[in-house]
């Protein structure tokens, strides 16, 4: 009869450190070229909040879609060097590596056959759909993507609620060996209850491998660090599965 009583899980007495996850493979920060960091001094100081959670690897994860990038994304090489010798500059010892945010959509084909993504690691691509329709090809996308010999990664699936409306999909999604990398502040509700609801889900699910920060700007640095003492965050760092750290 107790059991209507029970409490939510308490919080953590201190803040986890993410250090065991090593690398971080989700986040905006080159200044001005997608949604993300607005300046180089923006950018700095996300990364030395980034650091001082114990990351000693950025992968930063511009967002590409439908003629982002107009004169090809080889610029992004250019900004990624521009931002690393800052970090140099500013004696931040922590590693800015280059990847992509791809949105899959109907021109998905027509960009990689000009090849404007970035890859990480070891030929791993990070992909997202749109946030409130599923598109009907989306399964033929992907099959696509992986027979050109990428390993896909899909960013914060709790976001796409047709997924955790549908949870079969998920598993689906699985079975084809897509990645899942789950949003850190989505742990604490910083995207809705939703969404806290579908990544308790997958975390309980074992499906999450990946961790992020999907860091735009200061707000996620807050929302983020008011997801330190989550003792859910905590479990799933612990529990082994995850392979930030690998990459
Ligand atoms: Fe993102």
């Amino acid at each position: 009869m107790f059991n209507i009583f029970k409490k939510k899980d308490k919080l953590l007495k201190e803040d986890i450190s993410l250090s065991a996850l090593k690398t971080d493979i989700h986040s905006h920060l080159i200044p001005n070229v997608d949604d993300g960091s607005k300046s180089m001094e923006e950018s700095i100081s996300l990364i030395r909040q980034l650091k001082s959670f114990g990351y000693e690897k950025v992968i930063t994860t511009p967002h590409v879609f439908y003629n982002s990038f107009p004169d090809g994304i080889e610029v992004l090489d250019e900004k990624l060097k521009e931002l690393q010798r800052e970090v140099e500059r500013n004696n931040i010892n922590i590693e800015i590596a280059l990847g992509c945010e791809l949105l899959l959509d109907e021109d998905v084909s027509d960009r990689m056959e000009k090849k404007q993504i970035r890859t990480f690691s070891d030929n791993y691509l990070l992909v997202e759909f749109p946030m409130n329709t599923l598109p009907m090809a989306y399964e033929n996308w992907l099959f696509d993507l992986q027979l050109r010999g990428y390993k896909l990664v899909l960013a914060h699936p709790e976001r796409f609620l047709y997924f955790f409306e549908d949870k079969r999909k998920y598993a689906l999604l699985k079975d084809r060996e897509i990645i899942f990398q789950s949003n850190i502040a989505s742990i604490s509700g910083y995207y809705g209850e939703d969404v806290r609801k579908a990544v308790e889900y997958l975390i309980k699910e074992n499906m999450v491998e990946l961790l992020g920060t999907d860091c735009h700007g200061q707000r996620h640095i807050e929302a983020i660090k008011r997801t330190l003492r989550n003792p859910l965050l905590e479990q799933l760092i612990l529990s082994g599965k995850l392979i930030n750290n690998k990459l």
